[in-house]
């Protein structure tokens, strides 16, 4: 029997559909024109980089012009954070940033080295043992000198989703510009900046099957960021650098099936993930469930065993053909326990006992019966043999 490839790591990324690839393809070899030419090869590129704008804004409710193109989720999250504390240095406003320790490096360090090189003042919320924000928390962090706050839409680690639209509705209420890193929840949850009552939110186009290495930026209409990458004109001097206009193409295509097929795709990963957290519960006598249990990411499932060492049942399970995560895929090999974990008062120990498995389109029932019967087999082998972390 050949080995199963079983991949249950979504939040890592995802696979290019093939209708996005196809939608970009034309853009390598045929339409290569550079979109800042003004010859008929450049307006035939710029042409697809507006018609993706547009598809784009009609998904975020928003225009057009409020959309700007970047080379990824980290990308996003640093042009908002640094680009808007930036701005209010140039002004004479307030230096205080107000972030969770719930989010991605690209805002986290973003937010740190403003603190420690850029005289700003940080504060890092607070966070229950589910990893939601009490709303009540950050109205007590807003002061008169907080002028960006950056709280995440969706975690990557456990899943939890946030009050975004209160959070917002507060930070607005207050002047603050507030920033969401919708990276995780794009492609499964509502992206209306309108109702989100959002100033900035970031998406990257791998995490809801379209291309790596291209994202977006919501820049509501009148903010102004000083960019963090400076060079030519484009994105009207809000971001340097060539149009990747394939990517460009692939993210608005990708970003667009994702939201005419969502409630299909995520009635599919609800189904999913509930089989798998349910059986992975049942299975493993010890596991406990990270992150909020309802409100959380479609796709998402993670929990938190006893002395297991998350790097070592990794590899089991990479041989049997699992791939999965112990968090974020940007830690997996780092020995370090996780700090979001830590922010949500797990000890060492069993932050570094995790396993995050995340669902997709083409997971199967019999996929997660077989992941599941491994990770118990797996589990069950690492303790006895007393391979885990204490
Ligand atoms: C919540 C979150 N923000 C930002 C990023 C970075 O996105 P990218 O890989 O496009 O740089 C990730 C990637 O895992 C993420 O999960």
């Amino acid at each position: 029997m050949s080995k199963r490839a079983i991949y249950l790591d979504h939040s890592a990324t995802t696979p290019t559909d093939a209708r996005v690839l196809d939608a970009m393809l034309p853009y390598f070899n045929e339409s290569y024109g550079n979109p800042s030419s003004s010859h008929g090869f450049g307006r035939k590129a710029d042409r697809a980089v507006e018609d993706a704008r547009e598809m784009i804004a009609s998904v975020f409710n928003c225009k057009p012009s409020e959309v700007i193109f970047t080379s990824g989720g980290s990308e996003s999250d640093n042009l908002a954070v640094r680009g808007a504390a930036w701005d209010a240095r140039r002004r004479g406003k307030g230096l205080h940033i107000v972030t969770t320790p719930l989010e991605h490096d690209a805002v986290g360090k973003t937010a740190k080295q403003l603190a420690d090189v850029a005289g700003f003042e940080l504060t890092v919320l607070p966070v229950d043992h589910v990893g939601l924000v009490d709303v009540e928390d950050f109205a007590a962090a807003c002061g008169e000198s907080t002028t960006v706050a950056s709280i995440m839409y969706a975690n990557n680690e456990v899943g939890t989703t946030q009050p975004i639209a209160q959070l917002a509705a507060l930070a607005k209420e207050r002047g603050i510009l507030f920033h969401t890193d919708a990276v995780q929840a794009a492609g499964q949850l509502m992206l209306d900046v309108k109702t989100l009552g959002v100033d900035m939110m970031s998406v990257s186009a791998h995490k809801f099957y379209g291309p790596k290495g291209v994202g977006a930026l919501y820049v509501r209409e009148g903010i102004d960021l000083v960019p963090s990458q400076s060079g030519g004109s484009h994105e009207n001097g809000r971001r340097a650098g060539t149009l990747n206009t394939p990517g460009i193409v692939g993210l608005a295509y990708a970003l667009k099936l994702a939201y005419d097929e969502l409630e299909q795709h995520t009635q599919h990963y609800q189904v999913m993930r509930d089989r798998l957290i349910g059986s992975v519960l049942t299975r493993v006598p010890d596991a406990r469930l990270s992150g909020h249990p309802e409100r959380r990411l479609p796709t998402h499932a993670s929990f938190i065993f006893n002395d297991i060492n998350s790097d070592m049942l990794l590899m089991h399970l990479d041989m049997k053909g699992i791939a999965a995560s112990s968090g974020s895929a940007c830690k997996t090999g780092n020995p370090e326990p996780s700090n979001v974990l830590l922010a949500l008062g797990y000890s060492r120990e069993d932050a570094l006992s995790s396993l995050r498995l995340t669902v997709g389109r083409s997971t199967t029932a019999n996929d997660i019966d077989y992941a599941v019967e491994i990770i118990a087999e797996s589990v069950e082998k690492i303790q006895q043999l007393g391979l885990g972390v204490r």
